[in-house]
């Protein structure tokens, strides 16, 4: 027997076995859920709201009070399916096809193998909360579509920590955690040929870019090593598997080749980044950062390629912050200054919910113009405080916090707390202390930097002038800072499309050397130096 268990606002309907849990169906349903804990109902964040049917409220009341308990409100994590159930998603995305896709903004003439006409192929960027996938056909080298979703992997967390975790507690993880993998892929592929089987058939390649340990998991490699030092891939070599392998539902002949990766969190999405911006020929030092749950950093200097990871932390993401979200309806996705003042933008103008990462940093640069934070992070109010910026100042469960939106009858509806400030200060210092170490390792400094490149969707998002005025990112000339968009998935375009980039992926991986942060001397005291926020003026460098 199965219930059905049906999703709004997307209205999508799953049929699942008793006992699956609503954060299982909705992962099924395509439905996306915040798993900050990864679904151990410790965070608190995955609530749903019961709309019709009844769910026992198991492991919901340590996060929720009995009237919302009686409101149907559940944890989506901990509470089983036991019937028919309608249930309202307050943060999903409302479908996940719709996904803002950030397509590469790199230009550039990539070289095309002809394949027989009929061949179709598929590049994916394998990220771990959205996989987005581009559809060719292999003859012309034309670009025929691409669709993103979100990782069905999010079920078992949020972040690639929490999900070598699972399979380092429990190995049979591992083959679920691929099956989430290549049923994400199945999707997708099934939506870019618009459901016509014929045409999923056709698909005879597919190249995968991906963090390490989304790339491990795909092809069922065990990544346990990754969860401690020295943190060794099972391979970094390129790989080619035959498609049928991994259960992909193309043609029985096709192979999928995922990315060489270079080492430790450094993976084949850095490298298919590497691949696309042609980092290494340029003929000025360029730096090449993408900001993420980790933070990776490639610095190219007279063709030097050196590349390091830090562990930033999911705050970019909203992770760890107390109202924190990512940038779905209802999430501030921006602030800024008004008079003396605060003011904020939600996505979807509704009321606001919690905030986004670029909200984040824009609320932190703001608060230290204002006088509110200082160098260390403190945040007070200031003396000199016109009477609506003071009123924004209360402190909840003993800690100091600001409001940065108010809802319908005034009372504070997202707050920034002095414990989310602290949580910024390291993911940033991590961040800019990676960068402050391979420039330091080449021997230069930020201002010899000719271009900075922020790669993925958080660094699309960012205000450079805040990145800058929280120390995030060194101050340079704004104009040397280019958004280069989703860069991994344009190079397994590339890849798909030629052998011979299939070649300089191998040739740029041989060439990068990996720099170990926390085996460089002096990386401990840059961080810790780089969680100070600098002086408006400080030039730090
Ligand atoms: S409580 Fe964290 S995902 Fe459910």
């Amino acid at each position: 027997m199965s219930w059905p268990v049906t999703f709004f606002p997307s209205g999508r309907t799953v049929h699942v076995d008793p006992g699956t849990t609503l954060l299982q169906a909705a992962v099924e349903a395509g439905v996306s859920v915040q798993t900050p804990c990864g679904g151990n109902g410790t965070c608190g964040k995955c609530r749903v709201r019961l709309r019709d049917g009844q769910a026992p409220a198991i492991g919901s009341s340590a996060h929720l009070s009995q009237a919302e308990l009686d409101a149907g409100w559940r944890l989506a994590c901990t509470t089983p399916v036991t019937g028919p159930l309608t249930v309202d998603v307050p943060e999903a995305t409302p479908d996940i096809r719709p996904h803002t896709i950030l397509t590469d903004t790199i230009t550039y003439n990539t070289p095309h193998d002809p394949r027989p006409a009929g061949y179709l192929g598929v590049a994916f960027d394998l990220g771990t909360t959205t996989v987005a996938g581009t559809l060719f056909d292999l003859h012309t080298g034309r670009e025929l579509a691409t669709r993103a979703a979100m990782n069905r992997q999010i079920a078992r967390g949020d972040d690639v920590i929490r999900r070598i975790d699972a399979v380092r507690r429990d190995a049979r993880a591992l083959s679920d955690l691929q099956r989430l993998a290549t049923d994400t892929l199945n999707a997708i592929m099934l939506d870019l040929v618009e459901s016509r089987p014929t045409n999923v058939s056709a698909i005879r390649e597919i190249v995968v870019a991906g963090n390490t340990t989304m790339q491990h998991l795909l092809l069922g490699r065990d990544p346990s090593p990754l969860g401690e030092a020295p943190f060794t891939p099972a391979f970094t070599d390129a790989q080619t598997v035959p498609a049928a392998e991994l259960e992909l539902h193309v043609h029985p002949d096709a192979q999928l080749m995922v990315f060489p990766q270079i080492g430790g969190f450094v993976g084949g999405d850095t490298v298919s980044s590497l691949l696309a911006t042609r980092l290494d020929a340029l003929p000025y030092p360029a730096l090449l950062v993408d900001v993420g749950t980790n933070g990776e950093i490639v610095l190219q200097h007279e063709g030097r390629l050196c590349t390091a990871s830090t562990a930033a932390g999911p705050a970019f993401e909203g992770a760890r912050i107390r109202q924190g979200m990512r940038a779905t309806e209802g999430a501030i996705d921006a602030i800024w200054r008004e008079m003396d003042d605060l003011a904020c933008h939600v996505i979807g103008d509704g009321p606001a919910r919690g905030l986004c990462g670029s909200a984040l940093v824009d609320a932190v640069a703001e608060l230290l113009r204002l006088g509110a934070i200082d160098e260390t992070g403190t945040l007070r109010v200031p003396d000199d405080a016109a009477p609506d910026f003071a009123r924004r100042f209360q402190n909840v469960d003993d800690e100091a916090a600001v409001t940065l939106a108010w809802n319908a009858t005034g009372e504070p509806a997202v707050r920034l707390t002095q414990q989310d400030i602290r949580e910024l200060q390291l993911a940033s210092g991590a961040i800019r202390a990676g960068i402050e170490t391979l420039l330091c390792v080449v021997g230069i400094t930020a201002h010899s930097l000719g271009a900075l490149l922020l790669a993925g969707g958080f660094g699309n998002t960012l205000r450079i002038a805040n990145a800058m005025r929280i120390g995030l990112l060194p101050r340079i000339d704004e104009s040397a800072v280019r958004f280069i968009g989703n860069v991994s998935l344009a190079g397994a375009k590339q890849a798909l499309l030629a052998q011979a980039e299939r070649a300089r992926a191998q040739s740029l991986r041989d060439r990068t050397e990996h720099i170990e942060l926390a085996q460089q001397s002096g990386f401990s005291n840059c961080f810790m130096e780089h969680m100070l926020f600098p002086s408006e003026q400080g030039v730090s460098t």
